[in-house]
C-alpha cells in the first residue's frame, strides 16, 4: 500500500496543471493515468501546435447548464498567467486569429513545461496505470485499486477529461467516479464536431468538399442560440471548418443550422443592381464573390443556368437567389460522433460542486477538473484555459484541504 496526500487520475492538460501546483504547495501527490503516451490531446492539439489560450477567454466563451460556474476560476487564473508560466520556461508564442495563441514550435514546449512543473512539485508518475476501483472511508480519504497496487490518498482529483476520441485514451472514468459518489450528469454529446447530413440531402454539394469560405452560421433561438462569423467547410459527409464546428455545440438533434453565405454583401440587392450591366452571367458575376466551383454548384441547385446573363433573370428569380445564399437553412443528419469531436458537452454537473474549489459538495475532498465538468468552451484555445484554470483551482484548494485535515 502507498500512501499519498492527493491522488489526481488523468495526467492530461487539468491533471498535470493541478498536480503541479498542489506538489509545489508540499504535499505529496500521484498523478495515474492508462495512457501510453503522455498528454497525447495536447500533442495533438492546434494542428501540433497548441492552441493553448484565447486571450479573450472569459464566462460567454463557454456552454453549461450551470453558466457561472466558470466564473470564479477562469478569474483567478487568467490566460496572462499561462503566459508569465510559458515566459519563465521561454516558450515563444503567437497570436493567430482572434486571441487564439499557438506555440512558435510544437506543443509538445506545453508539455515540457507541465512536465518540468510537476517534476518540480516531486509529483510521483504512475503510468500507464489503470485504476480499477475507487472507495471512500470517512476520517481516511480514498483507497484506489490499480495495476500497480492499492493507493491510499487524503483527496482525490478526478481529471480524465471527457468523451472524445476514445482512440486515443478517452473514457467515461469520471462519470462513473462522479455517480458512485451520488453526483448528477449533464446528458453528454459530441461537440466541436463535424455536422453530417443524408446522402440524399448532400448529394448535390458532395463534389464541393475541401471548399472553403466566410460564412455566418447559426442554430438555435433566444439564449440557446449560437452564431458565428467564421470559416466553412465542405466534406464528402457534410460540412465543417471553424464555424460549422462551434455551432455544433449548440445544435439539438432534429433543429436547422442557417447559414449567411455572404455575410458582407447585401446579395438581394447586389443581384439587382447588377441588371445594369447587361451582359454579365449570373455565373462569373457570383464567382467574384464566392468560389467558383460553389457558385456552379449552387446555381445548379437553384435550376439557374450558371451562363444566364443577368437581364435576362426576372427580378423575382434573382430575389429568390439573393435570398437562397443569405439564409441556406438545413438540417444535419447527425455528426461525426465523438470519434471526430475536439471536446464533450456536458458531464459532471457543477451545481453540486463549489465553483471555487472544484470540490465536491457530497464528499469532502473528492475534486473534479477539465473537460470532466458540464463546462465546454469555444474552439480557440478556451478548453485548454479551462483546464488550466479549473487545474489551480483544485490544486490549491486540494493542498489546502490536506493542510487543514492534517492539523485537525
Ligand atoms: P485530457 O483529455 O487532456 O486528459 C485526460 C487524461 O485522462 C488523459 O491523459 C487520459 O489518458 C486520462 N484518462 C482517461 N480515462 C482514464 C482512466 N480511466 N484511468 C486513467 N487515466 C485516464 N482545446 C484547446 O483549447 N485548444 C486546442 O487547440 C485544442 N485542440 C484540440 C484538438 C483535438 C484533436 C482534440 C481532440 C481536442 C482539442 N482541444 C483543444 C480540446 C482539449 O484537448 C481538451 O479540452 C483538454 O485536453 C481537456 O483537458 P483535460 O485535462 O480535462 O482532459
Amino acid at each position: 500500500m502507498e500512501f499519498f496526500d492527493i491522488a489526481v487520475i488523468g495526467a492530461g492538460a487539468a491533471g498535470m496543471m493541478c498536480a503541479a501546483v498542489a506538489g509545489q504547495r508540499g504535499q505529496r501527490v500521484v498523478l495515474i493515468d492508462h495512457a501510453g503516451r503522455l498528454a497525447e490531446k495536447i500533442r495533438i492539439s492546434g494542428g501540433g501546435r497548441c492552441n493553448f489560450t484565447n486571450l479573450q477567454a472569459g464566462p460567454g466563451n463557454y456552454l453549461s447548464a450551470n453558466p457561472h460556474f466558470c466564473r470564479s476560476a477562469l478569474a483567478r487564473y487568467t490566460p496572462r498567467d499561462f503566459l508569465a508560466l510559458l515566459k519563465t520556461h521561454r516558450v515563444s508564442w503567437h497570436e493567430k486569429h482572434r486571441g487564439q495563441l499557438f506555440c512558435d514550435h510544437s506543443s509538445e514546449s506545453i508539455i515540457d513545461v507541465l512536465k518540468a512543473e510537476c517534476d518540480a512539485g516531486s509529483i510521483a508518475w504512475r503510468r500507464p496505470v489503470a485504476v480499477e476501483t475507487v472507495r471512500f472511508a470517512d476520517g481516511q480519504g480514498f483507497a484506489l485499486d490499480t495495476s500497480a497496487g492499492p493507493i491510499t490518498a487524503r483527496a482525490l482529483v478526478v481529471a480524465t477529461g471527457g468523451l472524445s476520441i476514445p482512440k486515443i485514451g478517452a473514457t467515461d472514468f469520471a462519470y462513473r467516479i462522479a455517480k458512485q459518489f451520488g453526483h448528477k450528469l449533464v446528458e453528454t454529446r459530441p461537440a466541436l464536431v463535424p455536422m453530417t447530413f443524408s446522402s440524399e440531402e448532400w448529394e448535390p454539394f458532395a463534389a464541393l468538399s475541401g471548399i472553403s469560405l466566410e460564412v455566418e452560421v447559426a442554430t438555435g433561438t433566444k439564449k440557446a442560440e449560437g452564431a458565428f462569423v467564421e470559416d466553412l467547410l465542405f466534406t464528402h459527409r457534410g460540412l465543417s471548418g471553424p464555424g460549422v464546428l462551434q455551432i455544433s455545440s449548440y445544435w439539438q438533434s432534429k433543429e436547422a443550422i442557417r447559414i449567411n453565405l455572404m455575410p458582407t454583401r447585401e446579395p438581394v440587392a447586389e443581384l439587382l443592381q447588377a441588371k445594369a450591366s447587361a451582359r454579365r452571367q449570373v455565373g462569373s458575376l457570383l464567382a467574384d464573390w464566392l468560389p467558383a466551383r460553389f457558385a456552379h454548384v449552387w446555381l445548379d441547385a437553384q435550376n439557374i443556368r450558371h451562363d444566364t446573363r443577368i437581364a435576362e433573370l426576372p427580378d423575382k428569380v434573382l430575389r429568390r437567389l439573393g435570398e437562397s445564399l443569405a439564409a441556406w437553412t438545413l438540417v444535419p443528419s447527425g455528426t461525426e460522433g465523438y470519434r471526430k469531436a475536439e471536446v464533450t458537452r456536458g458531464g459532471v454537473d457543477t451545481r453540486e460542486l463549489s465553483s471555487a474549489t472544484m470540490m465536491s459538495e457530497r464528499v469532502g475532498g473528492l475534486f473534479f477538473v477539465g473537460e470532466a465538468l458540464d463546462v465546454t468552451g469555444w474552439l480557440g484555445g478556451y478548453n485548454f484555459q479551462w483546464a488550466w484554470a479549473s487545474g489551480v483551482a483544485a490544486g490549491l484548494a486540494a493542498a489546502e484541504f490536506v493542510r487543514q485535515a492534517r492539523n485537525a
